[in-house]
């Protein structure tokens, strides 16, 4: 799907890069030429991704910082190091947290929890990497991972849909005020991609059938692959779409727009059901028909 050096001479910064969403994106970056620095808060997960990545591509860096991005002069300390080593050409927010619950339950901290990594750490991870992009005269890509849950809202995960619709209205703001100095800024809205981390706290009694929610109640009847989450964020972090900016884009095949048709629940009917509604329909019509002659 692209050529293989498409990011050569590229660094990227992969906000919890060491596992889940963040490790494949990074791979793939790592795959098609670029170097990373990947950052999150467990040194020791950083370290053997970074080390598997790297012995697949003996040629690449894979640099890592240990960092909690809620903590504002710890990113800034941590920015300045990575620039002191060399540029960075790209960011991708992906760094994130969140857990499932009635909102009537959440402490002033637990909306904290989420809100300072997702909203405040997203924030202050861009304007370290954007001021010094400006200052320097750079050309640089941000890519933050979203949700759909930015346009529709979401019940039961109330901080992080809050949180990432503030960084969908980041990317516009930031994607106009930047353009100039050559920053463009997207967003991916992913649907369901399972991982150890996210599924842990958004599908914590499991499911299956019925239950599965995430295969049930999509058209395509699947989740994700994590290769088509990792294909898209290298094709919006590519130079040879300079020209998408400002955009927040969906991948959950079609989910997000489901639950919003007034008729998708009849998905689930069957050959039988849809003959029984044609029947039904005609007799209306031949009854109207009748009345009118
Ligand atoms: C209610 C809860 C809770 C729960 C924690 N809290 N879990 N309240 N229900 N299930 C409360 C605690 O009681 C505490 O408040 C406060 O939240 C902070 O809890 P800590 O455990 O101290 O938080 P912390 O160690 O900072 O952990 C942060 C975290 C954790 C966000 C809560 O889950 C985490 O580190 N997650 C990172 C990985 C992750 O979440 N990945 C999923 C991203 S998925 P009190 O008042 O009691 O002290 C995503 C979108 C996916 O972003 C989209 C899929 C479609």
């Amino acid at each position: 799907m692209f050529k293989t050096d498409l990011f050569k001479g590229k660094r990227f910064l992969v906000t919890g890069g060491g596992s889940g969403l963040g490790k494949v994106m990074m791979d793939k970056f790592v795959e098609l030429g670029a170097d990373c620095v990947i950052c999150g808060r467990r040194g020791g997960v950083l370290e053997e991704t970074a080390k598997a990545t790297m012995a697949k591509y003996p040629s690449r860096r894979v640099d890592t910082f240990t960092v909690d991005i809620r903590v504002a002069t710890a990113v800034e300390e941590m920015i300045e190091q990575i620039f002191a080593t060399g540029p960075l050409d790209g960011l991708v927010n992906n760094a994130a947290g969140n857990f499932i619950s009635q909102t009537k339950d959440l402490s002033p901290r637990a909306f904290d929890a989420i809100a300072n990594i997702v909203f405040h750490g997203t924030f202050y991870t861009t304007n370290a990497c954007g001021k010094r992009w400006i200052a320097s005269g750079r050309k640089a890509s941000v890519l933050s991972i979203l949700t759909t849950w930015v346009w529709t809202g979401s019940p039961f995960v109330v901080p992080s849909a809050m949180s990432k619709a503030g960084i969908a209205v980041m990317t516009q703001s930031l994607a106009v005020e930047w353009a100039r100095h050559g920053i463009r800024l997207n967003a991916i809205a992913p649907g369901p991609f399972p991982t150890e981390g996210a599924w842990a706290r958004l599908n914590p009694l499991g499911g299956t059938g019925e239950n599965d929610r995430y295969r049930s109640r999509n058209p395509m009847g699947r989740v994700g692959r994590n290769s088509e989450l990792a294909n898209m964020a290298a094709f919006l972090m590519s130079d040879e779409v300079e020209y998408i900016n400002g955009e927040v884009m969906a991948i959950d095949g079609g989910m997000g727009i489901m639950g919003n048709g007034t008729f998708s629940d009849m998905l689930k009917h069957t050959e039988q059901d849809w003959q029984r509604i044609r029947e039904t329909i005609s007799a209306t019509n031949a009854a109207d028909k009748a009345k009118r002659t």
